[in-house]
């Protein structure tokens, strides 16, 4: 018999992307159920505990609590490893925000101590679980672009300072547009086309220092560049598909063609939706005629479903059937292709991977789909 009660999670980290996880998790997965926040600075976990009607814990109560079975944790990159690591010794699955961990090494080490101690690890992003990648894969998977030969992700832009508020973060290492917006297409990457097992990669700064035009405090401060933020890779996929990859902080891009996600196959090319949205539009290109053609969306979370993921975690929690989508396995492997894209353009070589993954299996269809 399956036990339906919903799974308790507990958040660490009440900054500003905690307000749709809890929304989600308070209305749109009744398989989860929020029982506690914390954070380092306690008011910000006593604000949205008091909007949500849950507790503000401590972080030590919070991964101790005996209702917490999933510990989400939402706090800054450089904090995610320690915090899941800390849920994972006190025998609780750990689901963390992008990027797992800012180290292959740490990441892979939550993926070993979750296996020992038998709880789930994983984290965002869940975006390739969304209406608009789902569609896409199961384009694929039904065969409407023959064989997968190609992709490109591009992400280009002219950089964070311009509109946040205090953006020294993203040109430090850990972040830069690599590993800030990199996760969501190398996710949806090896979401559909599997691991990656080798890459090359040139990369620099093109200007070693910013200046905050944002309105606010630091409007008119210096920020000093310490990490590549325009990026050209390529990805050698085990399936024999290669991959190229654009990610910039750079460069001045037109929206529209800000974010390219396209797989090209044997018999047709699929152009995908941003990749950090759920929804939007997929377009087959027909092979000979090179007809396009906007298919039909498939899948439902078109719109934003941030916690999918977990809420898919929950299900894995209590069926113990297919493994949870969003995994440790596939979150490290993206670790290990972004740092090793950035190690390869450092030292100018071809760089392979230590780590591989097992694609996620798909969400199923919208009934009559
Ligand atoms: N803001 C967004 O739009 C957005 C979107 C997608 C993903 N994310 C990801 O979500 C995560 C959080 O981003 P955010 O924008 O909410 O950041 P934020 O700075 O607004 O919030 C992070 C919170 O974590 C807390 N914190 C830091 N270290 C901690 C620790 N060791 N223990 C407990 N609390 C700690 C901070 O005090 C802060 O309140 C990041 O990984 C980011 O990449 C953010």
């Amino acid at each position: 018999m399956t036990n339906s009660k919903p799974v308790g999670i507990g958040i660490v980290g009440a900054g500003v992307i905690s307000e749709i996880y809890l929304e989600n998790a308070t209305k749109m997965f009744d398989n989860i159920r929020p029982i506690g926040i914390a954070d380092l600075i306690p008011e910000r976990a006593q604000d949205r505990a008091g909007a949500f009607g849950i507790e503000a814990l401590s972080i030590d109560d919070l991964i101790a609590h005996p209702e917490v079975e999933i510990v989400v944790n939402l706090t800054i990159p450089a904090a995610h490893a320690e915090v899941a690591k800390r849920a994972i010794l006190a025998g609780k699955s750990a689901y963390n925000e992008k990027p797992l961990a800012i180290t292959r090494d740490d990441a892979a080490e939550l993926v070993t101590l979750a296996k020992e101690r038998g709880v789930l690890v994983g984290g965002a992003p869940d975006t390739f679980l969304g209406g608009g990648l789902q569609t896409g894969r199961k384009a694929i998977d039904d065969g409407r672009i023959g064989r997968p030969v190609a992709a490109s992700a591009h992400f280009l832009g002219r950089g964070m300072e311009m509109w946040h508020p205090d953006p020294h973060f993203f040109f430090q290492p850990g972040a830069g547009p690599l590993f800030d917006v990199g996760p969501y297409y190398v996710t949806a990457l090896a979401s559909m086309l599997g691991p990656v097992e080798a890459v090359t990669g040139f990369g620099h700064a093109s200007f070693p220092e910013r200046t905050v035009t944002a309105k606010g405090p630091k409007h008119g401060t210096s920020i000093p560049v310490n990490t590549q933020t325009h990026i050209a890779a390529s990805l050698q996929f085990q399936s024999g598909a290669i991959g190229s990859l654009m990610a910039s902080f750079d460069v001045w891009e037109a929206p529209e063609r800000a974010t390219i996600l396209t797989i090209y196959g044997s018999e047709g090319t699929l152009h995908l939706p941003d990749p950090n949205t759920f929804g939007g539009t997929v377009t087959l290109v027909h092979e000979h005629t090179r007809d396009t053609e906007e298919l039909p969306i498939t899948h439902g979370h078109t719109e934003n479903s941030r916690g999918i993921g977990v809420s898919d975690m929950a299900r894995a929690l209590r069926d113990g059937g297919d493994p949870a989508r969003a995994s440790g396995e596939m979150a490290s492997h993206v670790v290990d292709i972004m740092t090793s894209v950035l190690e390869a353009a450092d030292a100018g070589r071809r760089v392979d991977l230590t780590t591989t993954m097992t694609r996620p299996d798909p969400l199923p269809a919208l009934s009559g789909m």
